[in-house]
């Protein structure tokens, strides 16, 4: 007898789960945003091993491999010819993989895509008679695909074009046209033929990435899905399908700021938090391949306040300026502000510096900001924050040509952090000529053209300036 198959409820905002409806999700606080969904029947109602036993007599059992015996596979990787986006992607596309990009509408993922299109489609690596790439557009039409095209001065050559939102017409397309690369942009306008829900629903976005994957690991074709991402930085329903995929790129920027930043955020290929940089023109996306000439755009008078990190981003290093403003507060409750670092990460500091460098901020508002819209997440900010507050509280400007880094310990004592040798050798190339660093950081030969001061607590690394 057949079972009926159980009904589930699934938040399109952060696909939370819960046996019954309701208007507000109990997850995430979202509004409507409940939506019903079937599961199949489950097939073997008896459990433990009698269960499996009969269950193992309708089903054949799967082929079981001994590690030591299995090939690892091969895995073929190709550059999609635009250098940044190969590094995020852990040194170009791997055939069969499925890349998903995330980020805010209008930020510039259909740009870097039909780019990245044209470049595949014209790289001889990927030379295919009927052109190497399918782009899938459910949001614009041939005719504004082509506008931009022409705006971002492409060459057309062979890339195809579908605009089409039906996953099972898509699959039949590709499945007919056979590109290396399949395009889908957005992953939330695409709908599948056998559920009901709107496009852009979990069950929908859970539905069609699903029949994407399975096409991409079935024919060794590399898959990117373009995922718009909400108000509240979710990708817009389906947190499924991080998962799901095997590379999460995710694209930030700043309104105002022409700078764009691609970050992996998981990939099954290469290493996380590496980030590729761009700039957006009225040409499209130009890669920016020495990054710290950009986020340093410092003037070249000393100001308190300001002070070069070099920073590490995947496996790249990288000078950033902080800034911070240290003001008397008017309030209770000084202000504590940070754009771009940890905002509990700068209360920690505050207290570190008072406990243990003698110096108290309680009725000073502290602001402290990365200069360019980078984010830092990592604690090898710690000394340059603490010294960018110091050089604002004092109204003492810091040499020009100073750079640091390193984390700041509960005791006051400076860790050193990873690739300190690599930091001080990028701060060495852009002309840096003093450092403050952790003593553990010092490579043993020192490095040319850089005078080092190794530091092992603040009070120390004070004494320094
Ligand atoms: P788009 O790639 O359409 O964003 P998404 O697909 O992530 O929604 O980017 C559109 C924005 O980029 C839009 O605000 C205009 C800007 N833009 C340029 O500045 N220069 C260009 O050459 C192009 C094509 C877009
Ligand atoms: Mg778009």
């Amino acid at each position: 007898t057949a079972k009926k198959g159980r009904t589930l409820y699934v938040c399109n905002n952060c696909g939370g789960q819960s046996p019954k409806w309701s208007g507000r999700c109990a997850d995430c606080g979202a509004w409507n945003s409940i939506e019903q969904v079937v599961q199949p029947p489950k097939t073997a109602s008896r459990t433990g091993a009698a269960g499996y036993a009969g269950a193992a007599a309708q089903a054949e059992a799967a082929t079981v491999h001994r590690l030591a015996e299995v090939a690892p596979e091969h895995e073929v990787r190709r550059s999609c010819g635009i250098a940044e986006l190969d590094r995020v992607l852990g040194g170009g596309l791997v055939q069969g993989s499925v890349v998903l990009i995330g980020g805010d509408p209008g930020i510039g993922k259909s740009t870097l895509l039909l780019q990245a299109s044209a470049a595949i489609d014209a790289s001889p690596e990927f030379a295919a008679a009927r052109g190497a790439v399918l782009y899938v557009t459910g949001e614009e039409s041939p005719e504004q695909v082509s506008l931009r095209a022409q705006r971002l001065g492409l060459a057309p050559g062979k890339l195809n074009l579908v605009a089409e939102t039906c996953i099972e017409q898509i699959l039949a397309t590709a499945a007919a046209e056979t590109p290396r690369v399949l395009v889908i942009d957005s992953i939330q306008t695409l709908f599948t033929e056998a559920l009901t829900s709107a496009p852009g629903s979990v069950s929908q976005v859970r539905e069609t990435a699903a029949q994407l994957v399975r096409y991409a690991k079935l024919t060794d074709t590399t898959v990117f899905l373009v995922g718009h991402v909400t108000k509240e930085g979710a990708l817009a329903g389906p947190r499924v399908l991080e998962h799901m995929v095997d590379t999460v790129l995710y694209f930030e920027g700043e309104a105002g700021n022409a700078h764009r930043l691609v970050r992996a955020v998981k990939n099954r290929f290469g290493a996380v938090n590496e980030l590729g940089v761009f700039a957006m023109t009225d040409r499209g996306l130009r890669q920016v391949s020495n990054p710290s000439a950009i986020f340093l755009s410092r003037h070249s008078e000393a100001a308190p306040g300001s002070i070069v990190l070099v920073t590490r981003e995947g496996t790249r290093p990288m000078l950033v300026e902080v800034q911070a403003l240290v003001d008397q507060s008017p309030l209770a409750n000084p202000r504590r502000l940070a754009v771009g670092l940890e905002q509990n990460r700068l209360a920690m500091l505050l207290a570190v510096l008072h406990r243990h460098g003698g110096i108290a901020m309680f009725d000073q508002d502290v602001f402290v900001n990365v200069v360019g819209g980078v984010r830092v997440t990592e604690t090898a900010a710690d000394l340059a924050v603490l010294l960018a507050v110091l050089s604002s509280h004092r109204d003492r400007a810091l040499p020009v040509d100073l750079a640091v880094f390193g984390e700041v310990g509960l005791a006051g004592e400076i860790r050193p952090v990873a690739s300190g040798p690599d930091r001080l050798r990028e701060a060495a190339k852009h002309g840096f000529k003093q450092a403050i660093v952790p003593k553990g950081n010092v490579p043993k030969g020192g490095v040319e053209g850089l005078q080092i001061r190794a530091v092992l607590s603040l009070r120390e690394a004070v004494d320094a300036l």
